[in-house]
């Protein structure tokens, strides 16, 4: 299959002021739309202008939630080089999501390259300034216009891209956390492992009670017992407990998130011992009481590396060593984000940079 270039007439003004891009609501000129049904396989690929799909009411996504989507970003470096930060493992994590719902396998290195072409043509919309970055958004959908409960036959694989600002533009902060003990997220054997939108839409509910109660993140618990740590909402948690790095087990109910592994391989290079693990929320509040909760971080594609400064859990409060940002923490984020935007060497082969 060729990849199709559909040129737009006209071109948007780009943002002027990167320090206002938040996140997820400007696009860019293009986007990658690749489609398949079950007669051609995959038979369509193209760059084309953004704008809206037109789908039948009936289409099955709309009522079954067939649909898979990644996240990951390209990075400008200096002088103006252009990376990406091991995108293949969201390639590897996508083709694992759409597997779960049942939705058809895709050509990950057509995808991979086809994403390369995009972000090469839409270059000028990486935003500069520190901490901000284009972020790309694969999505893959079931279309079929038809209202009974089945594996698509149809199909759309799209993405977007968004250019998005520093998401921590006053500097890192520690965020407090609501320990969720009533909503579950998933349980093993479900889709925790995958990036279905279904998902983030299950946990909404208890988002929006959260933030009622002044929290911005939800931790779960494992959706069986209510006590084995999981993650937060769109991170992975780390806990470092005298001296050891600690974060739950993919135990088959967790996303594995690529800064999750990131985190690991380069802690366990500095020489810190690193243990996956099933950990109890009464582990925790034990480690607190005992003043060996030393750190505590959330890990993901957006904040990279996100401080807690307290768990509150019913009653309980849990503070994290002294509240603040703990040194570990720092030294990952500054270890991930120099490699990202090519500042420090990448000795893991971890960079990708378009050319
Ligand atoms: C539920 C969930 N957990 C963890 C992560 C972190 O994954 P990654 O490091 O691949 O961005 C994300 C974000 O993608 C997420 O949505």
């Amino acid at each position: 299959m060729d990849l199709e270039f559909i040129k737009r007439e006209t071109l948007k003004d780009k943002p002027k002021d990167e320090t206002k891009l938040g996140f997820g609501r400007i696009f860019t000129d293009y986007m990658l739309m690749m489609k398949r049904d079950n007669t051609r396989g995959w038979f369509y690929a193209a760059i084309e202008p953004f704008g809206d799909l037109s789908l039948s009411p009936a289409a099955l996504v709309l009522h079954y939630a067939q649909e898979v989507f990644e996240g990951l970003k390209a990075y400008r470096g200096g002088g103006g080089r252009i990376l990406l930060f091991r995108p293949w493992e969201n390639m590897k994590r996508m083709a694992l999501s759409a597997a779960r719902l049942s939705m058809q396998p895709f050509d990950s290195d057509f995808l991979l390259n086809s994403i390369y072409e995009l972000v090469k043509r839409e270059k000028d919309w990486i935003p500069a300034a520190p901490g901000t970055s284009l972020y790309i958004r694969p999505t893959y959908i079931g279309i079929d216009p038809f209202v009974g409960v089945a594996a698509a036959e149809e199909y759309l694989l799209y993405v977007i891209l968004s250019p998005v600002g520093a998401y921590y533009p006053r500097g890192l902060e520690p965020v407090d956390i609501f320990v969720e003990n009533n909503y579950v997220r998933t349980v093993r054997g479900g889709t925790g492992t995958t990036k279905a939108g279904a998902n983030y839409a299950i946990s909404l509910l208890a988002g929006e009670e959260a933030h009622q109660k002044g929290f911005s993140q939800v931790l779960w618990l494992d959706g069986v017992e209510k006590t084995y740590i999981e993650e937060v909402g769109s991170m992975n948690i780390f806990f470092k407990i005298d001296g050891e790095i600690i974060t739950p087990a993919l135990q088959g109910s967790i996303l594995p998130g690529v800064t999750r592994d990131s985190i690991i391989r380069i802690a366990r290079d500095k020489g810190m011992p690193v243990s996956e693990k099933r950990i109890s929320i009464y582990e925790i509040e034990e480690a607190q009481a005992d003043g060996k909760l030393e750190e505590v971080f959330g890990s993901g594609t957006a904040a990279v590396v996100s401080p807690v400064g307290k768990l509150v859990w019913g009653d309980k409060t849990i503070v994290v060593g002294d509240g603040g940002m703990g040194q570990v923490t720092r030294m990952l984020y500054d270890t991930i984000t120099g490699i990202q935007y090519g500042r420090i060497e990448d000795p893991y082969g971890w960079t990708y940079e378009l050319k």
